[in-house]
């Protein structure tokens, strides 16, 4: 089996939550197995290196599952791993945008001095679905100075169309149909 096949077969599908009409996937079982969770970071792993012609100097992954992902890809990749948070948990001068949910208006911030200017930043979530966390990300990239070189995603659902308001190109590994 391939270890797209293998990762997909994983995934937790969960109709009608958190609301009717969703259904949420849930990449905590892939976690859950250490062979399945190794088979994930080394596919990332692959994924980045095979895929830019520049090496990352950031790794910045996004509130809250993309803290789970982001530090072993940075520890793998040696470089630095930075968190974009949701308003208001983080210390320090931050960098702010506003962005657009389902129901009303989120903030997300990072630390102003966590990337520099000129450094080359990949994105990690779980998954990618209108895309706006994912955007708003690039937003404060680009104010802290940093240049996106790709946003990766265990799961994609393009029919939303999330990627097509990314500044750079996307990945997902799995693909989920509505
Ligand atoms: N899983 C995880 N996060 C999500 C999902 C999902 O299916 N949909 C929107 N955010």
């Amino acid at each position: 089996m391939s270890d797209v096949t293998y990762l997909k077969n994983l995934l937790g599908v969960h109709p009608n939550f958190p609301k009717k009409g969703v259904t949420f996937l849930d990449i905590f079982p892939i976690l859950r197995n250490p062979i399945a969770f190794e088979t994930l970071i080394t596919h990332l792993i692959h994924h980045i290196l095979t895929n830019n012609e520049i090496k990352p100097d950031v790794i910045v992954g996004l509130d809250a599952r993309g803290f789970l992902l982001g530090p072993i890809i940075s520890m793998r990749l040696g470089c630095s791993f930075v968190p974009i948070r949701k308003g208001g948990k983080l210390p320090g001068l931050v960098e702010v945008v506003k962005y657009e949910k389902e129901y009303g208006i989120d903030e997300f911030e990072i630390q102003s001095d966590a990337i520099k200017p000129g450094q080359n930043v990949i994105v990690i979530d779980d998954l990618i679905a209108t895309g706006g966390s994912a955007h708003a990300a690039g937003e404060l990239i680009k104010k802290s100075g940093g240049k996106t070189l790709e946003y990766v995603f265990i799961v994609g659902l393009p029919f939303l169309k999330g990627h097509e308001k990314l500044d750079a190109k996307s990945y997902w590994i799995v693909e989920a149909e509505d």
